[in-house]
C-alpha cells in the first residue's frame, strides 16, 4: 500500500507554498496525500512564530499527536517551518513533546528526503536546522493543490528589521530568485492552465537588489505580465518604502496585472512608524496612496495594521483610525502587537496591557469591517469578472475572485472551476458577494 501524508500549515502565503513544495518532495519519494491524520505514515507541521498565537496553535496540534503516536509507533512525527529556526526552540520541543521524529527549518526543508531517510536508518531523533541561509534551491516541483492559483517566490527572507518582527531573524537575509528562473516557471504555469499567478516577497519591491546584475521589481514585473495568455497576474507583499512610480506604471501598462495593492502601514503615528523602524511617514504613505489613485482611479489598496505597540497612546492609536478612514483601505488584516523574543520592540520600555490592545483591536476591527461593508455594498447591480477557483460543498455554491480580491458566490450546474465567468451581483453580505452568472 502507498505511504500517506499529512500536512499541517500555519503562517503567511509563503509558507502555504512551501507546504507545496515539501507535498512535491514527499510524492517524488512515493507518498501520496491525506486527509486524515488517523491514515498517516507521517504527519508534518510546518509552523510560524509570527506571533505567539501562532505558537500557541502549533503546540496544541503537536500534543494532540502524543495519542496518535502511541497507537503507531512507526508514525513519523516532523516539525519544521518558521518556529524551529527560533533560537532555542528545538530544545524546547523536544522537551514539551518528546515523541517528534525530525526537526528541521525553513531555511532547509529541501533536504527533507534525506532527513526521513536518516530517521528511517535509525533510531535517534532526526534534528537539523540550518541557522544561515544557504543558495537559492532551484528546481523542486511543488505539488500545488489550489488550481487555478499558482504562488512563484520572487525572493526569500528579508533585510528590513522592523522592530517588532521576526522574520528577518528566522528566515535569513534577502535574496532573490533570478529573473530566468522566475519567467521559466511563469511560463510553464501558464501553459499548464493556471489562471492566476502571485508573486511572493516579504517584501517584491526590493527584488533584485542582491543580484547585481541591474534587475529590479518594475522589469521583473514588467516581463512577467508580458507571457503570452489569459491570466492575472498579482504580487505581495509591497514595502511603502520601496513601492515606486516605476511598479504603478508598469501596472497601467499590463491588463493582466490586479489594480489592487497590498500595502501594510502598520501604523497611522510617525512615533509609533519611526519605533517601528518602517522608514517611511504618515504623510509619504499617503503620497504614494494618492499617485497609485491618480495613475488608477480603480486601484484598491489592502494593509496590514498592529495596535498596542510598545508605548502607542490613544492619540497614536486614533491617528491609525484616521488613516484608516482617509486611505479607505478595500480590507485590512489588523493585529495585536504580539512580543517577539530577540526583536528590538521585546526590549522596549512601555509595554502595552493587555485589556488596552483588546479595546483597541475591537475598535480597529468594527472600523474596518463597516469600511469593507460599504465597499462591498457598492458592488450591487454590478457585474464584475470573476475567476472561479472553488465548490463550496455546504453552501452548494461557487466561488472565486475578482481582480480586488473580493470573494464571489454563485450557482451554476456546471463545473466552472478555472474559468473566468462574469457575475451579476444581487447582494452582499459582509466581504463576500452573491451573484448570478450574465453568460
Ligand atoms: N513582509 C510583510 C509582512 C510579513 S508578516 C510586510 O512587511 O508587510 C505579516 C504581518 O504580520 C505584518 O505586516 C505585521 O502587520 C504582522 N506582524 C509581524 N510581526 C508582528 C508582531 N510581532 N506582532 C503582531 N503583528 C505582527
Ligand atoms: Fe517583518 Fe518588516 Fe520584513 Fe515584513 S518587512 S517581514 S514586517 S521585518
Ligand atoms: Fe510566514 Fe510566519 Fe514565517 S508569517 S515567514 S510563516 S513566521
Amino acid at each position: 500500500m502507498q505511504k500517506k501524508y499529512h500536512i499541517v500549515t500555519y503562517g503567511c502565503q509563503m509558507n502555504v507554498h512551501e507546504s507545496e513544495k515539501i507535498a512535491g518532495i514527499l510524492h517524488k519519494m512515493g507518498y501520496e496525500e491525506t486527509a486524515e491524520k488517523e491514515n498517516a505514515d507521517i504527519i508534518l507541521f510546518n509552523t510560524c512564530c509570527i506571533r505567539e498565537n501562532a505558537e500557541n496553535h502549533a503546540f496544541g496540534n503537536i500534543g494532540a499527536l502524543k495519542k496518535l503516536k502511541k497507537a503507531n509507533p512507526n508514525l513519523l512525527i516532523a516539525v519544521g517551518g518558521c518556529m524551529t529556526q527560533e533560537k532555542g526552540k528545538t530544545d524546547v520541543l523536544k522537551k514539551k513533546f518528546p515523541f517528534i521524529d525530525i526537526m528541521f527549518g525553513a531555511l532547509n526543508f529541501e533536504e527533507l528526503e534525506r532527513l526521513i531517510i536518516k530517521k528511517q536508518a535509525q533510531k535517534k531523533k532526526v534534528i537539523e536546522i540550518r541557522e544561515k541561509e544557504g543558495e537559492i534551491v532551484e528546481g523542486l516541483k511543488p505539488f500545488r493543490t489550489s488550481y487555478p492559483n499558482a504562488w512563484v517566490n520572487i525572493t526569500y527572507g528579508c533585510n528590513n528589521f522592523c522592530s517588532y518582527c521576526i522574520v528577518p531573524y528566522v528566515r535569513g537575509r534577502e535574496r532573490s530568485r533570478k529573473m530566468a528562473n522566475i519567467i521559466a516557471e511563469v511560463e510553464s504555469l501558464v501553459a499548464e492552465g493556471y489562471k492566476e499567478i502571485t508573486l511572493l516577497g516579504q517584501n517584491v519591491n526590493s527584488y533584485g537588489n542582491d543580484l547585481n546584475d541591474g534587475s529590479n521589481f518594475a522589469t521583473l514585473l514588467d516581463k512577467v505580465a508580458s507571457i503570452e495568455g489569459k491570466f492575472r497576474l498579482r504580487f505581495m507583499t509591497s514595502h511603502p518604502k520601496d513601492f515606486t512610480e516605476e511598479v504603478v506604471s508598469v501596472m497601467k501598462k499590463h491588463d493582466k496585472i490586479c489594480k489592487c495593492v497590498h500595502l501594510p502601514v502598520q501604523a497611522g503615528s510617525n512615533r509609533i512608524l519611526s519605533l517601528m523602524n518602517r522608514r517611511y511617514t504618515r504623510e509619504k504613505y499617503l503620497e504614494e496612496v494618492a499617485f497609485l489613485r491618480k495613475a488608477l482611479p480603480q486601484a484598491e489598496i489592502t494593509t496590514d495594521i498592529i495596535v498596542g505597540f510598545p508605548t502607542e497612546t490613544e492619540e497614536d492609536y486614533l491617528q491609525t483610525e484616521d488613516l484608516v478612514k482617509t486611505v479607505g483601505f478595500a480590507s485590512a488584516f489588523t493585529f495585536v502587537y504580539s512580543k517577539r523574543q530577540g526583536t528590538k520592540a521585546a526590549e522596549m520600555e512601555g509595554q502595552i496591557d493587555e485589556a488596552t490592545q483588546k479595546d483597541r483591536i475591537m475598535r480597529l476591527v468594527a472600523l474596518v469591517n463597516s469600511l469593507t461593508r460599504e465597499k462591498s455594498q457598492k458592488y450591487i447591480g454590478k457585474t464584475v469578472e470573476i475567476l472561479c477557483e472553488d465548490y463550496d460543498e455546504k453552501k452548494g455554491l461557487y466561488l472565486g475572485r475578482d481582480e480586488f480580491g473580493r470573494m464571489g458566490y454563485f450557482s451554476s450546474k456546471e463545473n466552472k472551476i478555472g474559468e473566468f465567468v462574469n457575475l451579476k451581483i444581487l447582494s452582499a453580505n459582509g466581504i463576500s458577494l452573491h451573484g448570478e452568472l450574465t453568460d
